[in-house]
């Protein structure tokens, strides 16, 4: 037997007919830049978020540029955040010319760690952007107290995260602006590259809106530096055909995770804790388990598939070695990285495929 991480095959076959259909529509139209499947999208991501406003963008990484930019953040600030993620969360930072300021995350959810936030906060600091890793929110509450506080935006890195909840409400809808990321391999990813911006905040919808569009408004007159940072209409068609799917598919990884907790239960993989206060939309199912790296051989050689995110934390990437930081600096997260393991749990898994999954990480340790 196989299992792949993610058999993106798998899904596209529920969903052919319609997907072409809908991307032979566009084609047919040729309006290949916005247009209404960019506005249907965008209206609908909006109302599923419980936010007034959503702007499609290029990318998830181009909706945290844009949401920066936007946002005023550029040289001269810092803007708080975590090194255990995705490279772009760091990278939309740096671009901006602002400095990325590290807080350690919480060992069982690898999220930010709001007691530790506070301290970081200098007279600089323009904005938290705490990243909801994996499906789980982070721990929003503590988050904005500080953020209103000390008068912070908060950008929600939403990238994993569309649908997911805190105490009720959703990804993106608490902070100043949410980002999501409709890269393949998200719950509602596209056949390519795109993302979004959510909020509340008409003045800042606006100005996302003009930065989207290389800050032309009206055309050809530039109020400010912006990008092109556009969704394109037939990713925004094949994601109005996944839309519909995706609490269902949702559900479904919930349904794997369960199974998953229970076969794991009393054994040497820890598996995935969930805080009360949130609902997970599992983009992945990540496993801390001792011995890492030779169970990823043996489950290769297996052909189980599995990926490590992250295995080196931002502060200790090469790229932003001037920032200062060195090893040792947030053990957690560098700890993490040493013992991750994310294992298939996307929703066409079937149960013999999921049990093809748990009997050979346990017979890893059997065998030791
Ligand atoms: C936490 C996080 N932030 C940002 C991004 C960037 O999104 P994209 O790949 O769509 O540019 C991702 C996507 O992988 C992510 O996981």
């Amino acid at each position: 037997m196989k299992v792949p991480l993610l058999d993106l095959k798998a899904q596209y076959a529920t969903v052919r007919d319609e997907t072409l259909a809908a991307v032979s529509e566009v084609l047919e139209s040729q309006r290949c830049i916005g247009g209404p499947k960019v506005g249907e999208l965008e209206q609908k991501i909006a109302e599923l978020s419980d936010c007034r406003f959503a702007v499609g963008t290029s990318s998830g990484t181009d909706a945290i540029l844009n949401s920066l930019m936007s946002l005023q953040i550029g040289a001269g600030d810092e803007v708080i955040t975590t090194p255990f993620t995705f490279f772009a969360t760091v990278g939309c930072i740096v671009r901006t010319g602002a400095k990325p300021v590290f807080v350690d995350v919480e060992p069982k959810t690898y999220n930010i760690n709001p007691d530790l936030i506070d301290r970081a906060v200098t007279r600089r600091t323009k904005a938290i952007m705490p990243v909801h890793l994996f499906g789980q929110m982070a721990d929003m509450d503590p988050v904005m107290e500080i953020a209103n506080k000390r008068d912070l935006v908060c950008i929600e890195d939403a990238a994993q995260s569309i649908t997911s909840t805190y105490k009720g409400r959703k990804a993106g809808s608490i902070g100043t602006v949410g980002c999501f990321s409709f890269f393949p391999s998200k719950n509602l990813g596209g056949a390519g590259d795109g993302g979004m911006i959510v909020t509340n905040n008409e003045d800042v919808y606006n100005r996302l809106k003009i930065m989207r569009n290389h800050g032309s408004n009206p055309k050809y007159y530039h109020k400010f530096v912006g990008g092109n940072f556009r969704l394109d209409p037939i990713q925004a068609a094949v994601l109005l055909v996944k839309l519909p799917h995706l609490d269902d598919w949702s559900a479904t990884r919930r349904r794997n995770a369960t199974f998953y907790d229970e076969r794991f239960g009393g054994t040497a993989v820890q598996t995935p804790y969930i805080s009360a206060d949130c609902v997970s939309t599992y983009n992945q199912y990540v496993i801390r388990v001792p011995e890492r790296d030779s169970l990823v051989a043996y489950l290769r050689e297996k052909n189980v598939g599995c990926e490590i995110y992250y295995p080196r934390p931002a502060h200790l990437q090469e790229c932003f070695g001037n920032l200062g930081y060195k090893k040792g600096d947030f053990p957690e997260s560098e700890k993490a990285s040493r013992e991750v393991l994310a294992i298939p749990i996307y929703p066409e898994l079937t149960d013999q495929m999921k049990d093809y999954v748990v009997n050979n990480v346990l017979s890893y340790y059997d065998e030791l």
